[in-house]
């Protein structure tokens, strides 16, 4: 094997730690991300404490993400404040500890389960179309964070957390401000955005604790009442008769809480965005949902006769990923493609420009949802398109969201169609997911 090469970049800015680092992942907007890989490549190193390795190649995507995924660590910069929130949950922990908690949770997700979950989303869609008016304006964004969170609530927690889904979503909202940035300040300087976070934090720790004692409670009054998430984590065992604590438990809880509404939000809300501005793609769709249901609302047996809403939607997300870029950190030296990638490092894994990536995607910036029929997708290089990332550490929630939103639309694009107050284009906000930069302000008209 030939050596490793010396991967390209830009010049050292000088040796300012963590600072710099911090700095750099603000600066390193999508924008500049895009500039940097048309100039050095589809790899470049960008110097600091630690040393940050920018990727959009699939090849490269696929050896971090599947073939060397035991080489690297969720530990990154970029996530600190999120981890803080999230602990030990399933998205940022590593090892044995995610090992552990996957195999609790997998069965939460299993076929059977989602059949009855996908009557939960039918309903919950019919009841926000029946709160909607004709010539109504609504912000979508939020609509769709409304209709996912309640879905959550109601499918894994079986109704429990009904009424804390206000709560839940003002602390998810003050997280999505502060917690994708990195911590730039040391601990003991005033941080305003710091104490946002924190106080959102009390917050969730409050409703989520509040759950578990509430449930424990419940159990001991009437055991084998509730079948759910909750009651599966209450009662898992593991090989040596060990319980989860009361911390583990409110670390998975808060994870499944952020990480199973609020992406599937963005796609819809994305998806909405796409729909009004490409009223061709708005009509087939419109086609389908009246040859296939006929105004009747979509059980789990339509779905797979729904193409069309599905090719929408994953062309949505092709344009608009809710998670548009992926990060870890080197746990021993690695070899990606030519380069050398010292333990330590960060890697972080710009899918959204993977999608945009003119070499997987013809005219990419096109909505053109007809790329993914047939067996189209299975003709893409690996890790081309990977909305819901790849490899041991890909999405849990994959089929639950592929059902969600395809439920969700199909019974609300049914009822109404949205038309944006704005002609002006949507920009992007990259938080803790990829957020419209400014309200996704519609009017709805109610279909004849
Ligand atoms: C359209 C909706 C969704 C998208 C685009 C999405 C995307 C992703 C992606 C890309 C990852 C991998 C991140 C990485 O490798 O760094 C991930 C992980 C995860 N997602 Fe989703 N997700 C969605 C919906 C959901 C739902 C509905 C749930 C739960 C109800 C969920 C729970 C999780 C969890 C727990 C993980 C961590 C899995 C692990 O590391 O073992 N997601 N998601």
């Amino acid at each position: 094997m030939a050596a490793p090469l010396m991967s390209p970049g830009p010049p050292d800015s000088g040796a300012l730690g963590k600072l710099a680092t911090g700095v750099r992942f603000l600066i390193d907007a999508p924008g500049t991300v895009h500039e940097r890989f048309e100039r050095y490549g589809d790899l470049y190193r960008v110097r600091g404490r630690p040393d940050l390795f920018a990727m959009r190649h699939p090849d490269h995507l696929y050896q971090v993400l599947v073939e060397q995924a035991s080489a690297f660590e969720k530990k990154h910069t970029a996530f600190e404040r999120l981890s803080r929130v999230l602990g030990n949950g399933l998205l940022t922990s590593d090892g044995e500890v995610w090992r552990r908690h996957r195999r609790m949770i997998q069965p939460a997700f299993a076929h059977a389960r989602l059949l009855g979950y996908a009557d939960v989303m039918r309903d919950e869609a019919e009841l926000l179309a029946r709160s909607w008016n004709d010539g109504g304006l609504v912000d979508m964004g939020a609509e769709m964070m409304k209709l996912t969170l309640a879905i959550v609530c109601r499918t894994l927690f079986s109704h429990s957390a009904e009424g804390q889904a206000d709560g839940v979503s003002r602390a998810m909202a003050a997280l999505q401000d502060t917690a994708s940035r990195p911590d730039l300040l040391p601990a003991w300087f005033p941080d305003p955005a710091r104490a946002r976070a924190d106080r959102a934090i009390a917050t969730l720790d409050d409703i989520v604790l509040g759950l578990i004692r509430q449930r424990r409670e419940q159990r001991e009054r009437q055991p084998g009442v509730h079948d759910d998430l909750l009651e599966r984590l209450l009662a898992a065992e593991d090989e040596d008769g060990a319980r989860f604590g009361e911390r583990e438990i409110r670390d998975e809880l808060t994870t499944l809480f952020l990480a199973g509404h609020e992406t599937t939000a963005q796609a819809l809300t994305w998806t909405w965005y796409l729909l009004a501005r490409h009223p061709e793609a708005e009509a087939q769709l419109h086609q389908e949902l009246q040859s296939v249901l006929g105004g009747r609302a979509p059980g789990f047996a339509d779905l797979e006769r729904l193409p069309v809403t599905e090719q929408i939607i994953d062309e949505a997300m092709r344009l608009y990923p809710p998670v548009y870029l992926m990060a870890r950190r080197a746990a021993v030296d690695v070899r990606i493609g030519d380069y050398e990638v010292p333990a330590g490092s960060e890697v972080v894994m710009w899918s959204y420009w993977t999608h945009r990536d003119p070499r997987w995607f013809a005219e990419p910036l096109a909505f053109r949802p007809e790329r993914f029929a047939g067996d189209a997708r299975a003709r893409l290089p690996r890790c081309a398109y990977l909305p819901f990332g790849a490899g041991p550490r890909m999405c849990v929630g994959k089929v639950f969201a592929t059902i969600e939103a395809k439920v969700l639309l199909a019974t609300l694009a049914q009822h109404f169609r949205a038309e944006l107050t704005s002609k002006r284009p949507m920009g992007i906000k990259p938080r803790v997911t990829l957020t419209p930069a400014r309200p996704m302000s519609m009017r709805l008209s109610r279909r004849g």
